[in-house]
């Protein structure tokens, strides 16, 4: 909103003869410009950035100018995350300032990516450009459940919400369809690499509107002991009764083999890792049906990376080289091109 205040000679609007007369009249605008700004337009303010028209890259100094003004950001509960070039680093704490400022209440912490995911926990390193709270995250809303986590030691992408509602809605679909058939006391899912929770806790949440039409009781597992902390605590937030959600802290091919061990006749796994979740098919060699008590067979969902498919032959061939590499680890060459295997997989 810009403040304004009109200073105006108050000795009426008439001259002494009684006819209208036009006089001068003063707007003061107090607010500063910086309030009415967005994010881009401070930024490109601040830094000097390419301009369309003349196309130069550097500036009349010889020092590069910025290509792309990094004002978009990813948000995760109250913490921007940026992403930011090499070329932005020497602003980086001003646009810290900047989103901060621009987004606040809902922005608290503005953090910048600084190196790749290569650890197994899929965290990444991170450095704090601007803070006015600290970085744990307490009830970032997704799906009508609300999640706590330290956003520096556990995995968590919002991206990613999308993908957490349609399995779900999926899963409690199929719990529905195979319920009425079996009449079972619930359908269960096995978790393999459940994080702090996003597909187990709306699966088992008693606020959950198909708690008492779907049962579904739900074993998830983590290997990072901080996600596996936070996976109880989600639970007790979204009450997910023990009776329901069983969790672990083991690593992958463990908990599947104690899935089969103790005879847990899970309908459907996921298994949410992108770069090797095929390859911990490998631990579903063996499997013993006999141990479970319907000998079914249970759905896996595997979550990988895949290339960039540019057309409907690439896409083909990307599926073909994902089912290759399913296959490769369950030691089935051949078996999953079935066409039924096909209509069952999904590449986005
Ligand atoms: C991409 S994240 C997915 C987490 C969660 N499913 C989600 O959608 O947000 C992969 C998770 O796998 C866990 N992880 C990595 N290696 C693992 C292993 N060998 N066994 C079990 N979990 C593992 C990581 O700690 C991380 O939480």
């Amino acid at each position: 909103m810009i403040e304004s205040s009109a200073e105006e000679d108050s000795s009426g609007s008439t001259s002494p003869n009684g006819k209208p007369e036009i006089r001068p009249s003063y707007i003061r605008l107090s607010a500063s410009p910086y309030s009415l700004l967005s994010v881009d337009q401070v930024l490109r303010r601040i830094m000097p950035c390419q301009n369309d028209d003349s196309g130069d890259a550097i500036n009349d100094n010889g020092n590069p100018l910025i290509e792309e003004i990094p004002s978009s950001f990813e948000v995760a509960g109250h913490v921007a995350h940026v992403n930011l070039r090499e070329e932005s680093l020497p602003y980086k704490y001003l646009i810290g300032k900047a989103i901060l400022e621009k987004n606040k209440p809902k922005i608290r912490v503005v953090v910048n990516k600084i190196g790749n995911i290569e650890n197994e926990f899929r965290t990444f390193p991170m450095e704090i450009l601007r803070a006015k709270d600290w970085i744990l995250i307490y009830g970032t809303e997704e799906h009508g459940c609300r999640f706590k986590l330290d956003f520096a030691k556990v995995y968590w992408n919002s991206r990613l919400s999308g993908e957490h509602e349609y399995l779900v809605k999926q899963i409690v679909s199929s719990a529905h369809e195979e319920l009425l058939v079996t009449k079972e006391r619930h359908c269960i899912v096995a978790d393999v690499m459940g994080g702090v929770g996003p597909f187990a806790v709306p699966l088992t949440s008693a606020n959950a509107s198909h708690y008492h039409t779907t049962p579904i009781l739900c074993h998830a597992n983590d290997l990072n002991p901080i996600s596996y902390h936070y996976l109880q605590a989600n639970a007790k937030l979204n009450r997910c009764f023990s009776d329901r959600l069983v969790k672990y802290n083991l690593d992958g091919r463990a908990f599947i083999h104690k899935m089969n061990e103790e005879g847990v006749d899970a309908s459907h796994f996921i298994m949410n890792l992108p770069a090797s979740a095929p390859e911990f098919l490998d631990a579903f060699k063996g499997w013993n049906f006999e141990s479970t008590s319907s000998k079914k067979i249970p759905t896996i969902h595997v979550h990988c990376f895949g290339e960039k498919a540019r057309g409907p032959e690439e896409k083909s061939r990307i599926h073909t080289q994902v089912l290759q590499r399913c296959e490769r680890a369950l030691g089935c060459p051949g078996s999953l091109s079935e066409p039924e295997g096909r209509q069952k997989t999904r590449l986005k």
